[in-house]
């Protein structure tokens, strides 16, 4: 039997394989590498010394699908396929209803007819809005999501707790990221955004590489330790072990269950930065700019529930994830 792995060409679907792999599962991945590159495979196959399936399909596509399910034993989904930018999702919000919200369905549609009754789903600490006290707990009410691309992750959350619901034979774990960063300690996979990095680490990386100039710093006057924004940053591999627990779990378990996938603590975006310089002797160059709209000062993770239940807690620390990362960015440009 095997793992579909949907966006395993992906930053975090890449690494998940790579670990399932390592943990002795059998892993097919679906990518339409709308926003990844084949190499990825490639180098997933490199590290874990066996070829390994790859379909490029759209996972929206149920034919493409249905095919995959009648030639493969699939017996669980991680599904990691999506649209993930935020800007981009305020701008065209039905482009990201329409990806996301189908490509569940469809997924959940081929399994039905398929007999497959596990579904690990990669959400996101976005759902917990900006209501709700730090460190964020996962019995908290979850939904008031300041975006569209959050809002596809609370909804298939909502969809995923319902068709549980109405199969007592059905396993659903959501699992809600926090910041992951970092790379695989090979080098040979981790995240290349296109473009101009939205997200912290990568653009920190491309400064580094002087592939920018500044780093832009939003805003300094949050209530917090010196007025940065803080975030629960994990490294993308400890958050790939613990989708191996959770597929450990929902192997035991039916129903739904909700783990925050975190550290349990907190560093502001000055800390990331020194903490870069530290790990790597690069330098940083950064000005402080306005704050970005929609950005909380503070949140972290409650980790208490995942180390309980899935036996699981991140082990990597800040200095592991600079390292990692600027290994990878060294390896990506020279
Ligand atoms: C963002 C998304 C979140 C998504 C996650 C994916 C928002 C509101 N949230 O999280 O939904 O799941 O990305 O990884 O967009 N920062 C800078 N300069 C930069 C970039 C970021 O100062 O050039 C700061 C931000 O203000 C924030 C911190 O760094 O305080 C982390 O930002 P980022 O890496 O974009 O992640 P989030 O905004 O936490």
């Amino acid at each position: 039997m095997a793992v579909l792995l949907s966006g395993g060409a992906g930053y975090i679907g890449s690494h998940i394989a790579a670990e399932l792999i390592e943990h002795g599962y059998d892993v097919v991945i679906a990518d339409d590498f709308s926003n990844s590159s084949p190499d990825v495979i490639a180098a997933i196959e490199h590290i874990s010394g066996r070829p390994v399936p790859c379909y490029a399909i759209d996972v929206k596509d149920n034919l493409a699908l249905d095919k995959l399910f009648s030639e493969q034993h699939i017996d669980s989904v991680i599904h990691c396929a999506g649209f993930k930018a935020v800007g981009e999702s305020v701008r065209l919000p039905l482009k990201y209803y329409r990806n996301n919200i189908d490509s569940a369905i469809t997924i959940l549609e081929a399994m039905q007819k398929h007999g497959c009754k596990r579904f690990v789903f990669s959400s996101s600490a976005t759902v917990y809005g900006s209501e709700n006290p730090v460190p964020y707990t996962e019995s908290m009410p979850a939904g008031s999501c300041s975006n569209p691309y959050g809002r596809t992750k609370y909804f298939i959350e909502e969809m995923l707790k319902d068709a549980a619901n109405a199969d007592n034979t059905m396993s659903v774990v959501l699992l809600r990221y926090f910041n992951p960063i970092g790379a695989h300690e090979s080098a040979l996979i981790g995240e290349r955004p296109n473009g101009i990095p939205n997200n912290l680490m990568p653009y920190i990386t491309q400064t580094a590489a002087g592939i920018r100039e500044t780093l832009n710093i939003f805003g300094n006057d949050y209530p917090t330790i010196d007025g940065t924004g803080v975030r629960d940053y994990i490294h993308v591999v400890d958050l790939a072990k613990g989708h191996v627990a959770a597929l450990g779990y929902a192997s035991r378990h039916t129903g739904t269950a909700i783990f925050n996938l975190g550290t349990g603590k907190g560093t502001s975006v000055l800390e990331l930065v020194r903490a870069f310089e530290r790990a790597t002797g690069m330098a940083i160059p950064y000005k402080v700019t306005g704050r970005r709209p929609g950005d909380l000062a503070a949140y972290w993770a409650d980790t208490s529930k995942a180390e309980a239940e899935l036996n699981w807690h991140a082990e990597k620390t800040i200095e592991d994830m600079c390292r990692d990362s600027w290994r990878f960015q060294k390896a990506l440009h020279g």
